[in-house]
């Protein structure tokens, strides 16, 4: 692959697609974003981000301002642009069982490896169920024209909703896996900049890469879910989970990241990644070897009831009839995305038990009221909390941490809290007159 080197193009818009396409045109690139989904295309093209990520927007304008950046749906110009193309395409759950469902990948490596010519690139970017990419080599060996040389590789994506500009620029690590000398080659010059800053650089085969991600997924949800494990016992034995983790944390090869106990994790990636793992090792014969993830999943799911349970609790053992705050809907703060979000399960769960639901987000109202249209929004904190027997924080925002317990006392019914997300502090919040539960602390 030569003279083009500097063209990148990027198949598939969404959450990573899109932050993708606009961090490589801010490394110098000039690159060609392509997705089917027109309305993706035409708001991105405008300079919009269809969904909240802080700091994406500015560069998207400024990379469309200066022509490095373009976006288009058709997949003759995207295989013509460039000879290095990213899949980015997403790889949600099937409705069907917890395996992964491929069809995007394999439509957008079907219509872009049927229209190159001569040395080309590919490199996978989804996360795919391990022997994905081994399968998807063959497929493009079958459906490449005659005369076209196309290497593929696979280099997964770390990056995190709400941090994804940072992480795509700085990544704490850069895989790729490929037998080909091509694309280590390609994956060498295009990450330059970052090989620059000593940002590691591993090569693999296609299947440890494409383990890596999943692995790393994997781990993360284990360490949410150990910790809140401890918070089950903690709440039986009278423990504080909290002083628990910070001790933890203490020793380095335990580390306090991702050991935040509370309402458990949601979103689109973990929830569904150790799902199709464990879809992945039963069909490779290892079932047991990830069983434990079966562990992981319930002790996830159970926080969830948990907080039900408090909250029901609080007031008197029934919801039937009784008024409820729920702050936050997105799956984490920072971001808009919903996807098997833990607030809007609890929130439902109430509402299914009776309960008169009002959600405040600051940023997900939208989605959420598209895919639970039968719950109640409001478009502040305070006006979600008017009248409210008992209050549930759900997601972590800082408008909700900084929250003065004077100002929402003055709305509510009761002084009642329920902290799924131990973001406040208890004794501050019992100072002033309110009855404070949280998950895993007395
Ligand atoms: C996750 C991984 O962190 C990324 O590295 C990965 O690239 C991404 O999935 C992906 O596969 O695409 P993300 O889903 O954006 O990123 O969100 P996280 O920040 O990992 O949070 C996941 C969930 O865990 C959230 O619901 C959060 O509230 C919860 N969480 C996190 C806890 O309950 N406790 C913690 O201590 C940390």
């Amino acid at each position: 692959v030569a003279g083009t080197r500097s063209r990148i193009s990027v198949i598939g818009t969404g959450y990573l697609g899109a932050t993708q396409a606009a961090c490589m045109a801010e490394l110098g690139y000039e690159v060609l974003g392509l997705d089917v989904d027109h309305a993706k295309i035409d708001s991105l093209s405008a300079g919009r981000v269809p969904f909240y990520e802080p700091g994406l927007e500015e560069v998207l304008v400024r990379n469309l301002d200066n022509g490095r950046l373009r976006f288009t749906s058709d997949y003759d110009e995207a295989a013509a642009f460039a000879d290095i193309h990213f899949l980015c395409v997403g790889t949600p759950q099937r409705a069907d069982s917890n395996a992964a469902d491929l069809a995007f990948v394999e439509a957008a490596v079907d219509a872009l490896a049927s229209r190159l010519t001569g040395t080309a690139v590919i490199i996978g970017k989804s996360t795919v169920p391990v022997g994905t990419a081994g399968r998807l080599a063959e497929r493009i060996a079958e459906r490449a024209p005659a005369g076209a040389d196309i290497h593929l590789g696979w280099s997964p994506e770390f990056l995190r909703e709400g941090f994804g500009v940072e992480d795509t620029l700085r990544p704490n690590r850069i895989v790729i896996g490929t037998g080909s000398p091509v694309v280590e080659a390609a994956m060498r010059e295009l990450c330059a900049p970052q090989l620059e800053q000593g940002i590691p650089f591993l090569v693999t085969d296609l299947p440890t890469a494409e383990l890596v991600k999943v692995s790393a997924n994997a781990f993360l949800a284990t360490k949410i879910s150990f910790i809140n494990a401890m918070a089950e016992v903690s709440e039986a034995a009278g423990a504080d989970v909290i002083k628990l983790a910070q001790a933890l944390s203490y020793d380095d090869r335990i580390g306090g990241k991702f050991l935040g106990p509370g309402l458990g994790f949601g979103g689109g990636c973990l929830p569904k990644d150790i799902r199709a793992f464990m879809a992945r090792a039963d069909e490779l014969g290892v079932e047991p070897a990830l069983s434990f993830l079966r562990e992981v999943d319930a002790i996830n799911q159970r926080r969830r009831a948990r907080t039900v349970d408090i909250a029901r609790g609080l007031i008197g053992g029934s919801f039937a009839g009784r008024t409820v705050a729920v702050l936050g809907a997105a799956f984490k703060p920072n971001s808009d995305d919903i996807r098997d979000s833990p607030a809007l399960h609890v929130a439902s769960a109430i509402a299914d038990l009776g309960g008169k639901v009002t959600v405040y987000d600051p940023e997900a109202l939208e989605r959420a009221k598209q895919e639970f249209p039968d719950l109640r929004y409001a478009h502040s904190m305070l006006e979600a909390a008017r009248d409210a027997e008992v209050v549930l924080l759900l997601t972590e925002w800082a408008e909700f941490r900084d929250a003065d317990p004077d100002e929402l006392a003055k709305v509510v019914a009761e002084p009642r809290i329920v902290d799924g997300r131990n973001a406040l502090d208890p004794a501050h919040w019992r100072a002033r007159g309110w009855t404070y539960r949280a998950l895993g602390r007395p």
